[in-house]
Formats: structure tokens, C-alpha cells, sequence
């Protein structure tokens, strides 16, 4: 595997974790969920680095790790390495899940949707290897940070100099999508905060996370287009901000969609 495919997964890893305790409140509110005399099967579809797995896989849970990304799932095996026993990683497309139909009591779903624009397939694929009375927890972040604001806004502005518009917003719309899909299929999904927090960026980190493209946003500009992007974006944050070092506030809040399967 490439140096550069791992390098960027760990960095996904890093500026995308969980604070301990956030963790371990969201893996309370799903463990909640879970109503079932057996002992629980978890799938997560598109696992990532597996900041919502290991605090389940933690309190002893059956876990089925999904993911297409093979230097995600590998960075994923690698934190998992000591509690291993009951995990089975699974390198596969979401859209295709090599799993029997009703073989799971849980499939977890955490920013992947609006990856997939034919997200529909990776649904049906999740209710489908949902056992009845199973149900679909999806999760997601609200992030609020003027200054990390400003410095996308600030790279979408350097693109679209450059003659690349890029459209943003593509999650929230995403979630409304799914959850009309799931009232049309007769499901009722309903959502509630789980936990609100605050953690402290620096400047220097929000810049990493957009020259890695951890955002979905990034992905679809040309690399010597967003390289060119960078580096005026670096000296523009240096000028706006001075200390690159110097932190500035963060306020995070935690979703999750339930949906059960009668
Ligand atoms: C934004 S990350 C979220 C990871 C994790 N759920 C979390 O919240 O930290 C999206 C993950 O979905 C994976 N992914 C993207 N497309 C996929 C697909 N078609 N099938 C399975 N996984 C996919 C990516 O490799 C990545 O690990």
C-alpha cells in the first residue's frame, strides 16, 4: 500500500477524532438502541479509521468493519490489533455488501452518504442485511467554527479563480434525501443530539485537514489546481491570522438518525 494513501488515512484519523469522553457518550446512545435478546451483530458501512467502532468493539460487541478504502481499514486493523476477537474487518463497496440477507441487528452509518451519489444502492444493501427488528443508525457532526469558515471559503474562492466551482453542502442535503427514502419505505426515523462539545483547532491544522482534502468538497478539483490553491492559501492564513499556532475554538455537536425495521 502507498506510503501517501496511508499517510492521509492517518490523517483522517488524527484531525477527525473523537475527545475520549465524546467517543464514549456515542457509543452509549448506540448501544441504547440496540433492542435485542441475542447477542448483537454490528455492521458499520464505510468504518473509516474506526473512531465509532473501537468504543463499541471496546465494550465487547460483534463488529463487521466495512470499508472500500484499504489504507482506512489497515490504519482501522492497527488500532483494533488488541481487541481483535470479535471484529471482522470486510474490504468491500457499501453498494455491495458480501453479507447474507437479515444477518445483522445493527448497521451503522457515520458521513459516508454523501460520498455515494448512488446512495440509494448502499441503502438498500443496508436493509437488506438487516435482520427484522434491526435497525439503521446513522450519525453525523455539526461543526461550527468561523475561522475554519473562513479558510474554506477562502480556498473555494481560490479555485473557483482558477475556474473550478465547487459546491459544498452536499451532507445536509444528502441526510434529507435518506431520511425522505426511509419515510417512503415506511420507516420512522427520528433524530436527537447526543452530545455537545467544544475542542480548540489551530489554524496550522485546519489548513492540513484541507491540503489532505479530508473534506468531501476538495476531492473533485485537479491536484495542481488545489497544490496552486494551497500555497496562496498558506500565505493568506499567515497574514490574516499571524500565529498559525494559535488556537482558536471549535463547536462540535453529535447526531444520530434510528431506524428500525418492524
Ligand atoms: C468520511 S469517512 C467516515 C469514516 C467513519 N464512518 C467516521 O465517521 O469516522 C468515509 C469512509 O467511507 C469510506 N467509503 C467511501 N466510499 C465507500 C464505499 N463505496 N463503500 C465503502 N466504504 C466507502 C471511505 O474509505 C472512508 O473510510
Amino acid at each position: 500500500m502507498s506510503n501517501a494513501l496511508t499517510r492521509v488515512a492517518y490523517a483522517y484519523d488524527r484531525l477527525r477524532a473523537y475527545p475520549p469522553e465524546v467517543a464514549g457518550r456515542i457509543a452509549t446512545a448506540l448501544s441504547h438502541a440496540l433492542l435485542t435478546r441475542e447477542e448483537p451483530v454490528l455492521l458499520e458501512l464505510g468504518v473509516g479509521t474506526g473512531r465509532i467502532a473501537l468504543p463499541l468493539i471496546a465494550r465487547g460487541y460483534r463488529y463487521i468493519a466495512l470499508d472500500a478504502d484499504p489504507a482506512m481499514l489497515e490504519v482501522f486493523r492497527q488500532k483494533a490489533a488488541g481487541v481483535m476477537r470479535k471484529v471482522r474487518l470486510l474490504l468491500a463497496d457499501a453498494r455491495e455488501v458480501p453479507l447474507p440477507d437479515e444477518s445483522v441487528h445493527a448497521v451503522i452509518v457515520v458521513h459516508l452518504w454523501h460520498l455515494l451519489p448512488d446512495w440509494p444502492r448502499a441503502l438498500a444493501e443496508a436493509l437488506r442485511v438487516l435482520k427484522p427488528g434491526g435497525v439503521l443508525l446513522e450519525g453525523w457532526d455539526r461543526v461550527e467554527a468561523e475561522a475554519e469558515c473562513r479558510l474554506q471559503e477562502r480556498w473555494q474562492a481560490l479555485v473557483a479563480e482558477e475556474g473550478f466551482p465547487v459546491v459544498r453542502g452536499t451532507h445536509s442535503r444528502r441526510l434529507k434525501e435518506v431520511e425522505e427514502a426511509l419515510r417512503r419505505l415506511g420507516l420512522r426515523p427520528r433524530t436527537r443530539e447526543v452530545v455537545a462539545w467544544r475542542e480548540e483547532r489551530t489554524p496550522r491544522e485546519a489548513l492540513e485537514a484541507l491540503q489532505e482534502r479530508l473534506y468531501s468538497f476538495t476531492r473533485a478539483v485537479p491536484q495542481e489546481v488545489h497544490e496552486r490553491a494551497m500555497s496562496r492559501l498558506w500565505a493568506w492564513a499567515e497574514a490574516e491570522f499571524g500565529d498559525l499556532d494559535r488556537p482558536f475554538p471549535v463547536e462540535k455537536r453529535f447526531f444520530l438518525r434510528t431506524s428500525r425495521l418492524s
